[in-house]
């Protein structure tokens, strides 16, 4: 069983997901590293060479890939549930954790690792566009998680006893 954080950009997938793989003696993985990686360029350079839309078949490829493999904790990256198909691999791949904040807390944290990273978040008002995407895509959030967290007023430490909590709540066995 993998444990996969979904959310938008800032929303603390990549920080939890790897203090929670730590915590759990899991190995942790980063879909927009990965893609990165097999397309042996940055998040930019693929968005200016491939347009969104290439960006969003390599995700596809390697969203589809985790249904193979297992006990890792997986962070994806904020668009992972715009395909339907993302969203029935993700939700079949593993426990799925949405974690949400609100869009000032995502743009302070997403700032603070610089939104050039983000070719979403260029060329505009960046908090108008956190807003939009908010709005766009919480249905798509909402169809695949199997549980929420609330991540605006806590640190990660705190975000990961929040989903240890929970899943052990739920009765989601984490070890063996
Ligand atoms: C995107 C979020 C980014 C990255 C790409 C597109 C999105 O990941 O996948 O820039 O559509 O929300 P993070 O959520 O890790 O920033």
């Amino acid at each position: 069983m993998n444990i996969i954080l979904i959310g938008l950009m800032g929303a603390g997938k990549s920080a939890v997901g790897r203090s929670l793989a730590e915590r759990l003696g899991r190995p942790f993985i980063d879909t927009d590293a990965l893609v990165e990686e097999q397309a042996g360029r940055p998040i930019p350079a693929i968005f200016a060479e491939e347009g969104e839309e290439g960006f969003r078949r390599r995700e596809a490829a390697v969203i589809a890939s985790l249904r193979e493999r297992d006990g890792l904790v997986v962070a994806t990256g904020g668009g992972a549930v715009l395909r339907p198909e993302n969203r029935a691999a993700l939700r079949s791949s593993g426990v799925v954790v949405w974690l949400e904040a609100a869009p000032e807390v995502l743009l302070e944290r997403a700032a603070a690792q610089g939104v050039k990273t983000r070719p979403l978040l260029t060329g505009g008002d960046p908090l108008e566009r956190l807003r939009r995407l908010a709005a766009e895509r919480d249905a798509a959030y909402r169809e695949t998680a199997h549980m929420r967290v609330r991540t605006d007023d806590a640190a990660v430490d705190e975000v990961v006893a929040r989903i240890l909590a929970m899943m052990e709540e739920r009765g989601v066995k984490l070890h063996g």
